[in-house]
């Protein structure tokens, strides 16, 4: 959630008319959350260092130009703070209506309904329609297998279901980054990267077959357990469902000592 509280000299700042103390080096976002205030975010998370790239959880700062992202802006003293400014509730807005232009809208029937986190942020936001959609006659989309023409779409992106234990579809990916930063913070493998650019970006295992399997994936899990959406999933939670319960646990085998949830 940006960066972590560090120890460091209090530094005291208000966020939504709050007055909060943290340690110097903190991240406006977990200093926010500190102070009981949820700001909407995609690509950060708890235990990865901030990236600072879904721009969901910009701000309002007082005498600073712009909206910042709150998970890579450190507090200051005397800091004036806005979570919920009608200027940052329609950048989140309009930001949401992107990521919905191109994914899937099949929440209904997706194995990962109701545990999904872009569909938890189109609910904060406010978002019930969809206002971008296909230019006429093309497609945009990676994850329909045919045009609005009829023709086989160039762009579709087929699942991944080489790697045993889970699967990867490029169609749902928000393309946060919360799979690489796992798989390079929390297991030092390095197995995973991001190639392409812009609305051609994606995930990329790199392997000899361009799959999970021949790659230098581990099957630690830390990349489907960082996963906000359905992009990679465990193939149980597929076949079985979201689990009811789960356990804090760390790997008896394995040198990292890492917890990880399991389910
Ligand atoms: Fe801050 Fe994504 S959560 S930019």
């Amino acid at each position: 959630m940006g960066t972590p509280a560090k120890e460091g000299a209090p530094i005291t700042l208000e966020i939504d008319g709050f007055e909060v103390t943290v340690p110097e080096g903190t991240s406006v976002m977990r200093a926010a959350a500190i102070a009981g205030i949820k700001v909407p975010k995609l690509c950060a998370s708890d235990n990865l260092e901030a990236f600072g790239s879904c721009r969901l959880c910009v701000v309002e700062i007082e005498g600073r130009r712009g909206t910042p992202a709150s998970c890579t802006t450190p507090v200051a003293p005397g800091m004036v703070v806005r979570t919920q400014s009608e200027q940052v509730k329609k950048i989140r807005k309009g930001v949401m209506e992107l990521y919905i232009s191109d994914h899937p809208l099949d929440c209904l029937t997706c194995s990962a309904n109701g545990d999904c986190e872009l569909q938890d942020m189109a609910g904060v936001v406010g978002l019930r329609d969809q206002r971008f959609e296909a230019p006429e006659g093309g497609m945009r989309t990676h994850f329909a297998t045919r045009d609005t023409s009829g023709q086989a779409n160039p762009e579709y992106r087929p699942k991944d279901d080489s790697n045993p234990y889970f699967t990867y579809d490029p169609a749902k990916c928000i393309v946060c980054n919360r799979c690489v930063r796992a798989c390079e913070e929390v297991q030092g493998t390095f197995a995973l990267t991001i190639e392409g650019r812009g609305f051609d970006s994606r995930v990329s295992a790199g392997g000899a077959g361009d799959d999970f399997l021949s790659s230098d994936c581990v099957s630690c899990g830390a990349c489907v357990q960082a996963c906000p959406t359905a992009t990679l999933q465990e193939k149980s939670v597929i076949e079985l469902g979201t689990p009811t319960r789960s356990v804090i646990t760390t790997c008896a085998y394995c040198g990292v000592g890492c917890s990880f949830k399991a389910e």
